[in-house]
C-alpha cells in the first residue's frame, strides 16, 4: 500500500503508531515497524532512563521518537538522546516547533509535526515541516476541538497551495481499516493511529485499563482538564486530554478550581498514582480516545495493522490507485 507517506519514511504501509507516553515503548514501536508502518516511541514529557531503555527495547528496529515539546523545551538534551539512536522521524507536538526543526533535519531524521488547528499547520509548514499530523479532537490523549473529519481535507487544500512536498497524516478516531480509507479519501497520505495500538500486546497498559476500555462504548470518554491538574502538570491552554469517564474523571470534571486548592490537590494527586499503578480504574484517569467504541480485542500489534491495510485495501478496491 503505497503512498507519498511511505515513500518520505521509507516504509511499507501508510499507518504510524502514536508517540503515546510511557505507554509506546520500543517493543511496541518495534512490532509496527516490523510490520511495515512506523512506529513512534513515546518520548512524552521526557525522561532519559526510560528513553535509553526503550530505544533498546526497539533492539535496532527502524523506528522513530515523538515529544510534547513544551516539556522537551524544558530538558532539551533529551533530543540528543533520541537523535543518537538515529530515529527515522522525531513527531513533535504540543508547542513551539522552531527551537528543534533544524536539529532534528540536520540529523538525517524526518520532522513530523502534529497540529490541531490551520494556524498550527502554518507554524509546521514554516518550519519545514516533512510531515504533518492532523490531528481531531476525538483522538484519545491531548488535543483540542476541531474534528478529524473536517480538520484533514481544510489541511489538505492548505498543503496543495502552500506546500505540496508536504505529506499529510490523519488522526484521532481510526481504529480499522475503515478509518484508514476514509483518512485517504479525505486527502490524507496516511494515518497515525494511537488507541487502537493502546489496546495491543506490546502497549504499556495495566490489563485492567485494556478490559475497561474494549468494554467501553465510544459515548464513554471526555475531553477534560482534570487529568492535568490532579498529577499537577501544567499543561499549556487551551489543551485538553481525551480520557475514559473513570468515576475520578467524572467526580472532578466541573469542579476543577476545586481540584487545584492545594490540600485537595495534594490528596487527589496521591489517590491518581496509587490507582494508576496498581490498575485501579475508578481511582485514576485512563487515556483513550472515542475509537474504544470501535476496539473490542486486546490483539498482538502486527496484527492490527495487517488487519487494518486488508479492510482499507477491499474497501478502496485498488491500493495501487493511492498512489499520487
Ligand atoms: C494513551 C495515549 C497517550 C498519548 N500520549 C501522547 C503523547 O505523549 N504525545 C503525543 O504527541 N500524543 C499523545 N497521544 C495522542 C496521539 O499522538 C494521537 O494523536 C491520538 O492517539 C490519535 O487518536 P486515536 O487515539 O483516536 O488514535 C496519546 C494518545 C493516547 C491514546
Amino acid at each position: 500500500m503505497q503512498t507519498r507517506l511511505t515513500k518520505t519514511l521509507g516504509i511499507q504501509c501508510p499507518i504510524i503508531s502514536a508517540p503515546m507516553g510511557l505507554v509506546a515503548g520500543g517493543k511496541l514501536a518495534a512490532a509496527v515497524s516490523e510490520a511495515g508502518g512506523l512506529g513512534l516511541i513515546g518520548g512524552g514529557y521526557g525522561d532519559a532512563e526510560w528513553l535509553t531503555r526503550e530505544f533498546s527495547a526497539a533492539a535496532g528496529a527502524r523506528v522513530g521518537c515523538g515529544f510534547i515539546t513544551w516539556s522537551l523545551a524544558r530538558k532539551p538534551h533529551l533530543l540528543e538522546l533520541v537523535l543518537a539512536n538515529a530515529p527515522v522521524g522525531v513527531m513533535l507536538s504540543f508547542g513551539e516547533i522552531a527551537p528543534f526543526a533544524q536539529r532534528i533535519k540536520a540529523a538525517g531524521a524526518a520532522l513530523i509535526c502534529q497540529v490541531q488547528t490551520l494556524a498550527l499547520a502554518r507554524e509546521a509548514v514554516s518550519n519545514g515541516a516533512d510531515v504533518i499530523v492532523a490531528q481531531g479532537a476525538e483522538a484519545g490523549g491531548h488535543g483540542l476541538e476541531r474534528s478529524t473529519f473536517t480538520l484533514v481535507p481544510e489541511i489538505a487544500d492548505y498543503l496543495a497551495g502552500a506546500a505540496p512536498s508536504t505529506v499529510l497524516v490523519a488522526a484521532g478516531g481510526i481504529a480499522d481499516g475503515r478509518g484508514l480509507a476514509a483518512a485517504m479519501m479525505l486527502g490524507a497520505d496516511g494515518v497515525l493511529v494511537g488507541s487502537r495500538f493502546w489496546a495491543s500486546a506490546e502497549a504499556l497498559v495495566p490489563p485492567a485499563f485494556h478490559a475497561a476500555a474494549i468494554t467501553a462504548e465510544g459515548d464513554a470518554t471526555i475531553r477534560t482538564t482534570v487529568v492535568d491538574i490532579a498529577r499537577r502538570f501544567d499543561w499549556p491552554q487551551p489543551f485538553t486530554a481525551r480520557v475514559l469517564k473513570t468515576r475520578f474523571a467524572m467526580e472532578w470534571h466541573g469542579r476543577e478550581k476545586e481540584l487545584a486548592e492545594p490540600a485537595t490537590n495534594e490528596r487527589e494527586e496521591a489517590r491518581f498514582w496509587k490507582a494508576y499503578r496498581a490498575g485501579d480504574v475508578d481511582n485514576t484517569c485512563v487515556f483513550a480516545g472515542e475509537a474504544v467504541g470501535l476496539i473490542r480485542d486486546v490483539a498482538p500489534a502486527g496484527e492490527i495493522l495487517r488487519r487494518m491495510v486488508r479492510e482499507a485495501e477491499e474497501l478502496l478496491g485498488n491500493a495501487n490507485g493511492l498512489e499520487r
